[in-house]
């Protein structure tokens, strides 16, 4: 029997490769080409399985250009990349990788909370600038973390260890909103308390964004949003570009209308706007969130696992969707 066909494709861990060339005809990209949807289209034309990245798009073109695909696996807990809807009606399987990264982008919302409020990088740029000749007294003076009001919008795993991190480690008084509330047991022990968006946005002096994007989160903080939020507060983004108005928030940071803000996603990233380049009370890294080298290697295996255990006939471990079983 021909092993099934999988395309890796972009450069992952060879070691990874590797465990997956084990079981399977294996096409992996180790030069890391961005390859342009077309190019994608061509590669997939005859294979049996993908594991993306979070960056390749599949959606009804690329699915028609497959059809021998039954399962893409994402090496991201994210999947707007996917149009589940179409993989759904195309028969293909869809995974993510939840869990293993829970915990280190939970660390790393938490980093970037603290560099925004405390003013890290901008105090660092002005450092080796060699601006730094005398102390005084207002010299990046951020924000207080402890005992501050901690805000978060999406109340999934990663919001709920970032929640558990302020309230138990920093002593903040956590607040929060999603489109279903906790159960009693889990907000006392992420001791968060939901609230109505509008008072997230009136009352959190740092607002953390985790929710997943959809065409439901677009833009769900843009200007009338920041208007309502407190001038001494912080906005930290770890989920997805799109999920603020990046030109609104520019334009409020220039403005002042919130102290700073801190941005690991984009729209249209690796694109950044340019106004958010212009102003310096932001904080910008290029979507890290879950970039340890434990952690990135758990995603590339639990891709992978996922591929083998679909094959092998057990099932997707970490499906996000139920297709009908493909067509001969
Ligand atoms: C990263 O953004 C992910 O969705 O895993």
């Amino acid at each position: 029997m021909t092993p099934p066909r999988i395309l890796v494709a972009r450069n992952i861990f060879p070691e990874v490769v590797e465990r997956l060339s084990q079981h399977f005809d294996v096409e992996s990209n180790p030069e890391d080409i961005i390859w342009t949807p077309a190019e994608l289209a061509e590669r997939v034309k005859d294979k049996d399985g993908v594991l993306t990245t979070g960056s390749q798009r599949v959606d009804a073109a690329l699915l028609a250009a497959a059809p021998r695909l039954r399962i893409v696996a994402n090496m991201a807990v994210g999947y707007n990349n996917f149009d589940v809807d179409a993989m759904t009606a195309a028969g293909v399987q869809g995974t993510n990788t939840p869990d293993v990264l829970t915990e280190t982008t939970a660390d790393f919302g938490f980093a970037l909370l603290m560099a925004t409020a405390r003013r890290v990088t901008e105090s660092e740029h002005y450092l080796r600038a060699g601006k730094w000749n005398r102390w005084s007294y207002d010299m990046f003076a951020g924000s207080d973390v402890h005992g501050s009001t901690l805000g978060i919008l999406g109340m999934g795993r990663i919001g709920q260890g970032i929640a558990r991190r302020g309230a138990h480690g920093f002593g903040m008084n956590v607040i929060y909103h999603n489109r279903s509330r906790l159960s009693p047991e889990l907000e006392a022990e992420c001791k968060a308390r939901y609230v109505s968006k509008e008072e997230l946005l009136r009352t959190a002096d740092h607002l953390v964004l985790v929710l997943p994007y959809t065409p439901e989160s677009h833009h769900a903080i843009g200007a009338a949003e920041i208007a309502q939020m407190k001038s001494t507060a912080n906005l930290i983004n770890i989920a997805r570009g799109g999920i603020v108005d990046d030109a609104a928030l520019a334009q409020a940071l220039k403005d002042k209308r919130i102290a700073a803000a801190g941005l690991d996603v984009f729209e249209g990233e690796p694109k950044v706007h340019p106004a958010l380049l212009e102003v310096p009370n932001v904080v910008l890294t290029p979507h890290i969130a879950s970039a340890t080298v434990p952690t990135r290697l758990a995603m590339a295996n639990l891709a992978a696992d996922n591929l083998i255990a679909f094959f092998d006939g057990r099932g997707a471990l970490t499906p996000v969707n139920r297709p009908a079983p493909k067509r001969a």
